[in-house]
């Protein structure tokens, strides 16, 4: 049986401090917030609360101990239509979040209420999604463990939760990237495949130190040799050689990006052959210094799909985009964008419309 949401409305509404046009990320919340408790083995108290502060005790295992979750998602608003807001594919970051939840000992979240908990939330909030070229509201599910125990073991309780942030683009520019020999972000049997928090905490120190000597962000190597190419911190990578669009076959110490997904079922459709197979930084550099290395390019829910202006790899910087080529990019990124917004058919039934 599915949980029944009590909802309780925002008094009064802080849309007036949202400006469309000056958006950032990250930084504005939606007026409402969902949240559902975990105790005595079941889901309950499935809510819609105003958007405000958390109270919990300092021992709240989450903090100590790293049970602790999320996924990223967007919803959109087409600039023709007045009423509608899309989702993209929110089915599989429930699935996602459930995968997640089982390596970190967590309970799973029924999908068919992650929907309806999105769906009830989205629908309150819907004045929240920005009407402009590149907006989106960022959705924000996640979960974490309650126990107020200190002591290495799985909580008995839990909260998931949703909250909403409009967005503007995350990355302004074309990103150049390091890639990355000394540290890794995952190790084999580890949880590189979960959206676990502690995955993003222990990329922050390398990130900033490769943006101490210019870059944007890391691409991650395999953690074994570093000679194989991962994905960045935040994205999947891709890459068009020649004719050839490459994107590393997922290892389990990769995301499975559902954006990754849609790339390569979507370059598929209009009729490229995607390989997914292991792709090695040496591979990258020695097609670059011939002139094959056309495209790279990077996919996820917030960054959505950017090209790369190149990579570094000890101290020399490949530049791939100033006599390259974005046209495969430009035709994949459309393709989906214009699906999102209803601007065009959507074969896959990925469109959840609210
Ligand atoms: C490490 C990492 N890789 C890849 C992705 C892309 O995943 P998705 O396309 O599902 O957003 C993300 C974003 O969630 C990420 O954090």
């Amino acid at each position: 049986m599915s949980l029944e949401i009590t909802i309780e409305k925002a008094k009064v509404s802080r849309i007036s401090e949202f400006d469309p046009q000056n958006i950032g990320f990250g930084k504005l919340f939606t007026d409402h917030m969902f949240l559902c408790d975990y105790r005595d083995g079941e889901w309950q108290n499935a809510r819609i609360v105003p958007y405000g502060n958390l109270s919990m005790s300092p021992a709240t295992s989450s903090i100590h101990y790293g049970q602790s979750i999320f996924e990223g998602m967007k919803a959109y608003a087409s600039l023709e239509n007045d009423h509608d807001i899309t989702t993209f594919r929110p089915m599989e970051n429930a699935k996602r979040l459930n995968r997640s939840a089982h390596r970190m000992a967590m309970p799973s979240f029924p999908e068919e209420d992650f929907m309806n908990a999105l769906e009830t939330l989205l629908n309150l909030d819907r004045q929240w999604v920005p009407r402009i070229e590149g907006g989106a509201l960022y959705i924000r599910p996640y979960m974490f463990a309650t126990d107020d125990y200190i002591g290495v073991k799985p909580s008995d309780t839990y909260t998931f939760a949703i909250f909403c942030c409009p967005v503007g683009p995350y990355y302004n520019k074309a990103l150049r990237v390091k890639v990355e020999k000394e540290y890794s972000r995952a190790a084999p049997g580890g949880v590189g495949f979960t959206k676990c928090s502690g995955n993003y905490a222990s990329a922050l120190h390398p990130t900033r130190e490769a943006q101490k000597e210019g870059y944007d962000q890391i691409l991650w190597t395999d953690p074994i040799e570093h000679k194989w190419v991962e994905e960045t911190g935040t994205t999947n990578f891709f890459a068009v050689i020649n004719n050839s669009i490459v994107t590393p076959s997922l290892t389990g110490t990769m995301l499975a990006g559902i954006t990754r997904d849609s790339v390569i079922t979507g370059l598929k459709h209009l009729g490229y052959t995607v390989d997914e197979r292991p792709l090695s930084v040496d591979e990258l550099i020695e097609e670059q210094q011939k002139g094959n290395l056309k495209e790279l390019f990077i996919t996820g829910t917030a960054a959505t799909l950017m090209n790369l202006e190149g990579f570094g790899r000890d101290g020399e910087y490949y530049d791939v985009l100033t006599n390259g080529d974005t046209h495969i990019s430009s035709e994949i990124k459309d393709f989906l964008d214009n699906m999102k917004l209803k601007k065009s058919e959507d074969p896959f039934g990925w469109v959840h419309t609210i």
